[in-house]
């Protein structure tokens, strides 16, 4: 796979094998060379509502979570850290824009960031087609939200793209500059990073998480072994959180959690996860589309 993603940049940079590049590499590379090679290596599927069930915890608990205790602020900014061609953030914004009449005067900003140029000007132009918008997108949100244009793509209204701002970033870069979220999205990107690598990076997202924020990681993605920081919610065991979670109750704490890989201990209130409201499991909130 290496080979085939790479052997088309090295013919288009003049390099006779992949062993030429690499010495290249190893001097001062072109700037563009390394572009192209960031571009070529990246993974970008992605779906609208991928898993469903993350997006249905953002809808059903998060954010009414995040209404009661953000109440007086009335704002609420979300990061989705590796955004590919804009399915998740627009996924995450169609949710606020359908619950908007429950937020009068609210400011809800969404910052969507990824590695790869190209796969951001995809996600700006908000245009899918008939094969994307179909994979995910329930029917009514698909038709409520955009309009069909030529050569029968799917073009995402305006007013879901001013939620949100797409912009640049490396993941191993110093995050100082995005500020602090209420909620972060990064799935299905740290599983293709190395120890050292995902340490750093969930190293620096539990600085950037507020400290009653939410973290919610890919499926087959943890912080187990990478930061003492976070924890997983019982029952819920993509969706991370401070150690020092207002909500998180005494039982749950992470020597008792999932990602120290103890049993979860029932609680003196059976498996409620926080004072003020509970995450269903999972496996039960599936929403069919
Ligand atoms: C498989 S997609 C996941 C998209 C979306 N989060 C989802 O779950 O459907 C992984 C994305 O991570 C991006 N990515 C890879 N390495 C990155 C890095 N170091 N910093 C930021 N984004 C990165 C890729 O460009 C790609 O768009």
């Amino acid at each position: 796979m290496l080979e085939s993603r790479l052997n088309p940049i090295a013919k288009k940079w003049g390099y006779n094998s992949l062993e030429t590049m690499t010495i290249a590499l190893q001097g001062v590379p072109d700037k563009n060379l390394v572009t192209d090679i960031v571009e070529a290596m990246t993974t970008n599927d992605t779906s609208f509502f991928r898993d469903r069930h993350p997006f249905d915890t953002f809808k059903n608990d998060l954010m009414r979570y995040m209404r009661e205790t953000r109440g007086k602020k009335k704002n609420l900014r979300i990061w989705c850290a590796a955004s590919s061609s804009g399915q998740e953030p627009y996924s995450i914004a169609m949710l606020l824009k359908e619950a908007e009449v429950e937020y009068p005067g609210w400011n809800f900003e969404i910052v969507a960031t990824d590695i790869s140029h190209d796969i951001l000007d995809q996600a700006r132009s908000g245009l899918y087609t008939q094969f994307e918008a179909q994979r995910g997108l329930p029917v009514q949100l698909l038709l409520k939200y955009f309009t069909q244009v030529e050569n029968q793509k799917w073009q995402i209204g305006q007013d879901v793209k001013n939620l949100i701002k797409f912009q640049y970033f490396n993941l191993l870069d110093s995050m100082t500059s995005l500020g602090t979220f209420d909620i972060i999205f990064c799935r299905n990107v740290l599983l293709h990073f190395d120890k050292a690598t995902k340490r750093k990076v969930l190293g620096q997202i539990a600085q950037h998480l507020a400290p009653d924020g939410y973290l919610l990681l890919g499926e087959a993605e943890s912080v187990s072994g990478f930061t003492d920081s976070l924890t997983s919610l019982p029952d819920h065991d993509d969706v991370f959180v401070s150690k020092d979670h207002p909500h998180l109750k005494a039982d749950d704490r992470p020597e008792n959690s999932r990602s120290s890989a103890q049993p979860i201990k029932p609680s003196a209130t059976g498996n409620a996860i926080h004072s003020r409201f509970s995450l269903s499991p999972k496996k039960n909130t599936t929403t069919k589309s």
